[in-house]
């Protein structure tokens, strides 16, 4: 096994995950299990913050919650000064139940109900980002109804392709999000909000894809983004004031990925903001970021217990744990490649290549193909790295398997965040059709 971190190992070759033994964490809330390392995620958000609040003209850093959204982790994260990202009721609820500051809440989507914008509107979040021309219209009648005048920004596709998987690339023009800016798209829509009284118009927004590790789409995104600004202001008269650019910053899944720090793609875009706008002899405008996987991934690591070996000779050797797709859908997905290591043998050698199976009846169910390990055995705890984000969020019940608990982790002490489903979740909403 490679890692491209320094990984805690205690005197008995145990990995250690917030100065907890991983096979204590095994045995005291059961596999499969998320681990949080909340010292992983505050320290990314201090270095997001730290560098916001060194550019001119002011910012807010949001949590994409679609990454990790739980109650403790919006606790968390808003304990660090960040507000959030949501893109549903749903994800706005959990907002509310932690007694989120909902005026730095965004709410996103491309096609918001008007239940979704109902709720926002009367909750009173900061900003709801306009995705198409019906919600406009959609948006302007609910706000009015409730008496309100709502702040909103709007989605604009800046044409950038950034390399990453196709499914996770939005800021291309053949993309289901926003409005485009040749085909004139979104000055449409910006002079269709500014002619609503129930809508203040504040900035626009980019979202350019997600697990990118090249600077240059950052950069082109700041240039077409404030370009675009201008060009309303000369078109519209209207000076906006904020643009939001999401998020994306890549992470480490194995040692062969090469990310910078998240906060250095951050200050180089921030720079690049102000040189722009001295040059031109503008204020700086508010500069908001939306990211995800860099605050949640890298701090997550799932505990399974390996159970049957089946190893085909001549072909490979599979080793099945108790996870599976439903806990990690990522590989099935988007082909995500993950390192992994047996947690009670850190200081033994690698001495076999095994890929891991999950437990789910899909041939597609692999965790890890070509893995690195010491002699695995059944009872072993294998921990997967880099999971704390999209993978909770995107875990289903599938083949009815339970979603795991998170538990999180620090100095030591080891809580749960979520409880892990019981087979009474798995029915509580199952009723019997009356004719049955
Ligand atoms: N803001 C907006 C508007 C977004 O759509 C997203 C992600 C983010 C921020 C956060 O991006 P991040 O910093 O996490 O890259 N399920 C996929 C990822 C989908 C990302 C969707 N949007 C995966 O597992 O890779």
């Amino acid at each position: 096994m490679e890692h491209w971190g320094n990984l805690d190992i205690n005197s008995d070759g145990h990995l250690m995950l917030g100065g907890c033994d991983a096979l204590d964490l095994a045995a005291q809330f059961g596999t499969p299990l998320y681990v949080m390392e909340e010292d992983v995620i505050r320290d990314i958000c201090r270095r997001y913050m730290r560098a916001m609040k060194e550019y001119k003209g002011g910012g807010r850093v949001l949590f994409a919650g679609k990454a990790m959204m739980t109650t403790a982790m919006c606790k968390l994260v808003q304990s660090e000064g960040l507000g959030l990202d949501v893109v549903s009721g749903g994800e706005l609820y959990v907002a509310m139940n932690a007694g989120f500051d909902l005026g730095n809440v965004f709410f996103h989507g491309n096609n918001k109900t008007d239940a979704d914008l109902k709720m926002a509107v009367k909750a009173g979040v900061g900003r709801i980002v306009i995705d198409s021309m019906a919600e406009i219209v959609r948006l302007a009648n609910i706000a009015a109804e409730a008496g309100r005048v709502q702040e909103v920004s709007v989605r604009i596709k800046p044409g950038i392709e950034a390399h990453t998987h196709e499914y996770i690339q939005t800021g291309q023009v053949d993309s289901k999000f926003g409005f485009g800016i040749d085909d004139g798209h979104g000055l449409r829509a910006i002079k269709a909000i500014l002619g609503q009284p129930s809508l203040k118009l504040i900035g626009i927004h980019c979202h350019i894809g997600s697990q990118i590790f090249e600077l240059q789409p950052f950069r082109d995104a700041v240039d077409v983004m404030l370009d675009y600004m201008l060009a309303v202001k000369e078109e519209t008269g209207y000076m906006m004031s904020e643009i939001d650019f999401g998020g994306g910053y890549g992470i480490h899944y194995t040692k062969d990925d090469d990310p910078l720090r998240p906060h250095q793609y951050v200050q180089t875009m921030m720079d690049e903001l102000t040189k722009r706008c001295e040059a031109k002899g503008i204020d700086c405008p508010a500069f908001v970021i939306e990211p995800g996987r860099s605050i949640a991934g890298e701090a997550g690591t799932t505990l399974y217990t390996v159970g049957d070996i089946k190893a085909i000779p001549d072909v490979r050797t599979y080793v099945s744990v108790d996870g599976s797709m439903a806990d990690n859908p990522r590989p099935a997905l988007y082909q995500a490649v993950y390192t992994c290591a047996l947690a009670g043998k850190m200081d033994q050698p690698d001495e076999m290549t095994v890929s891991i199976a999950g437990r789910a009846c899909e041939s597609g169910d692999m965790l890890v193909w070509d893995a690195k390990l010491p002699k695995a055995e059944a009872g072993d705890v294998l921990a997967v790295f880099s999971t704390g984000a999209y993978n909770y969020s995107m875990a289903s019940n599938y083949n009815k398997l339970r979603h795991p608990a998170v538990v999180l982790v620090k100095d030591g002490k080891a809580e749960l965040m979520v409880k892990r489903q019981t087979y009474d979740d798995l029915i509580r909403n199952d009723v019997v059709p009356s004719w049955l």
